[in-house]
């Protein structure tokens, strides 16, 4: 095979590794931009309109899933972990596109998706092909059933999108004869971490993309891998829920997974310029997470315990320091999340209406002045909020039909995000595309055409943010709270810079030293009174304030 190109790495290191506080973007890729009109985004897409993301303000882009796939879960189900999916585009357009966000100073995270493959992946295609007891069936996990017959599954254990999660093989024939395990869906299943051959090739992966000039890699179902060797029943009724880690499971976070993630540091630690793992772990608390921040594993983890705080000051204060004091002891940067392609959008857990976008728009303030890193999954600096009522036959999370059709799943945070224009497809794809999700009547008011100007938008909120952030908040700076009375945090970082938000229901007048005249307001997410003394600020509005001098 040719040398892939020499992208080398974007922007050279400043002293302090990029990722401590990086602003990184999730493009959900078959959702952001359609260059050919077939309805899904695509790497051509999404390199036409880095210089929107450029402009916007971020360090860096993680791209989910674009890897050869039959997309029964969004791409989360891989076939061939070294190539492109033709749908997306080709390696050639990866290169591309890497190439031009490192010219804009932007970095590039892929997923890489370790837990399992597609079941069209050609591992398993050869592993049902063979026999029981066949050592090419020793990469995922085949077991005989219980019962007479071996009729029933191995275990009690649940797929995640609902139904057992186990799957029963047939021979050509009909004979019945293993199951195999799958998490997720049945297309999906898990693969054997006990098995040298998968660890090789993952090693192998990564190199892959390292190679090619990525920056780092989003690891998705990062708790995962490492089962219970035992495989033990659950308790009766116990069932996994993606986001849910509070509880004790034999498949998710078990000891062994740091292992892996000890070998995966070395190999990315091998490679110039600072690379940088993250890891999706659903798991317990604060300190389960910062396990995998020790200081020879990941670099990052998603914050969930912040994504799931919900708009509760007692709550996010109590998030906020725990996951500080737990990342810290290990040296690790916190991350600030508030939505990703599995949960509802924000804006609309909030509340929904304008309520729920105003409380949106205070959140990203809070998240973007916290110490460390933050992400933003796309559409949000629109403030998109979630689509609740696509109709049940435009459907494809495979939640839904998982769960008898009870669950709709994740698709409404997933419809394409409006460019431009009045109608469907508002600039997403070429005039005519029709997107793989119908995109809302109304959602050219979204439009990031329609917000460009116009200086009370959110995109200009978050534009803002992204410029200020850069210039006004010294990274190094912890945060300190300030008593601001119930409903209200208010935190300094350093001597130039604090942030206050409400977070109650009534108007709160701000207490030393945030007043004015010694400060002034940088920024606010909505209307505030700034009298010669005080300042005001009204429900659901975050501000960040300056000194008044600077
Ligand atoms: C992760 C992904 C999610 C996917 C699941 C299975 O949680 O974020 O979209 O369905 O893993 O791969």
């Amino acid at each position: 095979m040719p040398n892939p190109p020499d992208h080398g790495n974007a922007p050279p290191a400043t002293g302090r590794e990029w990722w401590r506080d990086a602003v990184i973007y999730q493009v959900y890729v078959r959702s952001f931009a359609d260059s050919d009109g077939d309805g899904e985004g695509d790497l051509r897409g999404v390199r036409s309109r880095l210089p929107e993301l450029a402009a916007l303000g971020v360090d860096a882009v993680w791209l989910t899933p674009f890897y050869v796939s039959p997309l029964a879960d969004g791409g989360y189900d891989v076939a061939d972990y070294r190539d492109v999916d033709p749908r997306f585009g080709t390696l050639a357009d990866f290169d591309d596109l890497t190439q031009r966000a490192h010219e804009l100073g932007l970095r590039i995270i892929i997923d890489v998706v370790p837990n399992h493959t597609s079941s069209a992946h050609a591992w398993f295609r050869e592993a049902v092909a063979a026999a029981p007891g066949d050592p090419a069936r020793s990469r995922y996990v085949f077991r005989t059933g219980r019962g007479p017959g071996g009729d029933r599954p191995p275990n009690n254990w649940r797929s995640i999108f609902g139904g057992p999660a186990w799957t029963r093989l047939k021979r050509p024939d009909g004979t019945p004869e293993e199951w195999y395990l799958h998490l997720f869906d049945p297309e999906q299943p898990d693969l054997d971490w006990t098995s040298p051959d998968v660890h090789a090739e993952f090693d192998d992966v990564l190199r892959f993309w390292l190679d090619r000039g990525v920056d780092g890699f989003r690891i998705d179902v990062a708790h995962g891998m490492v089962k219970d060797p035992a495989l033990p029943d659950l308790p009766e009724g116990q069932k996994a829920d993606l986001l849910d880690g509070s509880v004790e499971l034999p498949y998710f976070d078990q000891d062994g997974v740091h292992d892996i993630y000890r070998r995966w540091n070395a190999i990315v630690a091998s490679y110039p310029g600072e690379r940088a793992l993250v890891a999706e772990a659903w798991v317990e608390d604060a300190p389960r997470v910062a396990r995998y921040l020790r200081p020879d594993e990941l670099h990052q983890a998603f914050n969930f315990q912040f994504l799931t705080a919900g708009w509760d000051p007692a709550v996010l204060r109590r998030v906020v320091d725990d996951s500080l004091a737990a990342n810290g002891a290990v040296g690790a940067p916190t991350t600030w999340v508030l939505s990703n392609h599995d949960v509802t959008r924000h804006p609309t857990r909030f509340g929904a209406g304008e309520r729920g976008l105003r409380r949106a728009r205070a959140a990203a303030l809070l998240a973007l002045a916290l110490p460390g890193s933050a992400y933003l999954y796309q559409g949000e600096e629109l403030g998109l909020p979630e689509v609740t009522d696509l109709p049940e036959d435009a459907l494809q999370d495979p939640t839904w039909e998982r769960s008898g059709r009870t669950e709709r799943g994740r698709d409404g945070c997933r419809v394409p995000l409006p460019w431009e224009g009045g109608e469907e497809p508002y600039g997403f794809g070429p005039p005519g595309t029709r997107p793989w999700l119908p995109m809302p009547p109304e959602w050219g008011r979204y439009s990031r055409e329609a917000q460009r100007g116009d200086p009370d938008s959110t995109l200009a909120l978050y534009t803002s943010a992204l410029g200020h952030r850069r210039a006004s908040i010294d990274p190094a700076a912890d945060l300190a709270w300030i008593d601001a009375g119930a409903g209200v945090l208010a935190f300094t970082r350093g001597d130039g810079f604090a942030c206050a938000v409400n977070l109650g229901g009534e108007p709160a007048e701000l207490p030393a030293p945030l007043p004015a005249p010694r400060t002034r307001v940088l920024l606010a997410s909505g209307p505030v009174r700034e009298g010669a003394q005080a300042l005001v600020l009204p429900p659901d509005t975050a501000v960040w304030l300056v000194p008044a001098e600077s």
